[in-house]
């Protein structure tokens, strides 16, 4: 802290000058670039972690609540490794106290979290479950009891199973019964929460849901896979409306998942590949939304999900959000540009350069800390996006527990190399207003089921027992 204070009142040049002939300035320059405080992101800055209903909360049966498409999916045999599924995960139905006191241990601001649609609305419309909504509400009420801002995201991947019944995202229906969960959700909690997200990666659950089939609804369909694009995008900008209608003083978002994309050479093949890649997995949902439509003329797959335009969509597809959430987790290195769905499964399959394996995280996703610069800069050239938020980054690896410790040097090392580069960002100009750790806990990640842990906090599945990871305590020092 002191030797930093000196290096801004005397420049890093004096600062060298003055220090023992045998630290060179340069070394005092590659110190100075590693010390990271919260301070640089200014006082404004966000801090928070991000979580999602199914992954956490268990209770999938409990005081009323209807089956999701998850609940079924992980019901079926050999779809998630070991066949686990979400049942009890982190129990957080029953724990959300004393994991908002976690939120709390390690001083972050913003605990992000989502509504499981089927514990309010059993069969996703018409019939109010009366005691999800009171769940949500001891939820918020909490946070805000304890200090926390509780921002919502109204859909993290689990539909109602009663609607994906009548055709899910690939029903044009959906949209009137999104409708009536957002304003719902919205004039049960628009009194307390203030900051709304509309979607969890919407690129994410309509690829993995109705493509390749591996998230639920577990579908390969060439059939439904453009018509839940388009009913996606129709959704997220009539949630935002409703959301501003109903709540006139939230700030209203919603999040991608974004990957820097690059050719694995410099020739033609691999260039129009990534072009493609881009356009499908950057672009495709954030730029109907501002109103460019769908990014087809780099991609011309993407014509078939315009087919299901009708007359007026393309205005309806508009919405001004208030923020755009940016969520990273590693590059797409690519190589193919044909499009059967086989191709382009294996294209998003993250393919990564580095050979060595330490620099891969426990998901076999590469370390890249320049890519979250790379889209961070991507998101921020848009004209219509005003603020940022990295609502998700983070990486899984094999943490262990010895005597009441979870030594993780490596998520801390990750987290350094990635704020370094969200910062590098924000001091060229993008306007980055917060940072939410995935995770808060270790937790039910999808189709890889328990065995990736995400989290700041270590849970023991057999205990429920949390232990702050080394990773949580270094972040409740950065930032207290
Ligand atoms: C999702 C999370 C998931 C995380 C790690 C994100 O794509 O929003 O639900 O757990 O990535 O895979």
């Amino acid at each position: 802290m002191k030797r930093r204070q000196a290096i801004k009142t005397i420049g890093l040049a004096g600062a060298a000058s003055l220090i023992l002939p045998k630290l060179l300035a340069k070394d005092l320059l590659a110190q100075a670039n590693l010390e990271l405080l919260k301070l640089d992101f200014g006082t404004g800055f966000k801090w928070g972690v991000a979580t999602a209903a199914y992954q956490i909360e268990g209770a999938w049966n409990v005081d009323g609540k209807g089956p999701s498409i998850w609940d079924n999916f992980s019901h079926k045999k050999g779809k998630i490794r070991n066949n686990e599924t979400g049942d009890i995960a982190c129990d957080f139905y029953h724990t959300y106290a004393e994991d908002l006191d976690l939120v709390n241990q390690m001083n972050m601001d913003v605990f992000r979290f989502s509504i499981a649609w089927s514990r309010i609305l059993p069969n996703g419309t018409g019939l109010i479950n009366q005691k999800g909504i009171d769940f949500y509400n001891r939820v918020i009420d909490t946070a805000l009891e304890k200090g926390i801002e509780p921002w919502l995201t109204l859909y993290h991947w689990d539909l109602p199973q009663t609607l994906e019944d009548k055709g899910g995202w690939a029903n044009r229906d959906v949209i009137n019964w999104f409708s009536e969960y957002v304003s719902l959700v919205a004039n049960s909690f628009g009194d307390r929460v203030k900051n709304w997200m509309v979607f969890n990666e919407p690129a994410a659950f309509t690829g993995l849901g109705y493509m390749t089939g591996t998230h639920a609804p577990g579908k390969k369909s060439l059939g439904k896979y453009p018509k839940a694009i388009h009913h996606v995008v129709m959704c997220q900008a009539e949630g935002g409306r409703i959301l501003r209608a109903l709540v006139p003083d939230a700030q209203v978002g919603t999040t991608y998942s974004m990957s820097s994309i690059h050719p694995k050479e410099k020739i033609k093949k691999h260039e129009n590949a990534a072009k493609r890649m881009d356009a499908l997995l950057n672009r495709l949902f954030i730029e109907p939304a501002l109103g460019l439509g769908y990014p087809s003329k780099d991609f011309t797959y993407l014509k078939e999900v315009e087919k299901h335009m009708q007359v007026g969509d393309d205005q309806k597809m508009i919405f001004d959000f208030d923020f755009h959430g940016v969520q990273n987790y590693f590059r797409i290195v690519a190589t193919q540009s044909a499009f059967p769905p086989v191709l382009w499964a294996n294209q998003v399959k993250p393919v990564h350069l580095v050979e060595d394996k330490a620099k891969l995280t426990d998901m076999g996703w590469e370390v890249y800390p320049q890519g979250i610069y790379e889209v961070i800069r991507q998101l921020s050239a848009y004209k219509g996006v005003k603020k940022i938020y990295v609502t998700e980054n983070g990486a899984a690896f094999p943490d262990q527990i010895e005597n009441g410790k979870v030594k993780d040097i490596q998520r801390i090392q990750y987290f350094k190399d990635y704020l370094g580069e969200v910062l590098r960002a924000k001091n060229e100009g993008a306007p980055v207003h917060g940072y939410f750790v995935w995770s808060l806990l270790d937790n039910f990640e999808w189709a890889e089921g328990y065995h990736p842990r995400f989290g700041l906090v270590y849970v023991d599945y057999e205990t429920q027992r949390r232990t702050i990871k080394d990773s949580g305590l270094w972040f409740k020092e950065f930032l207290k």
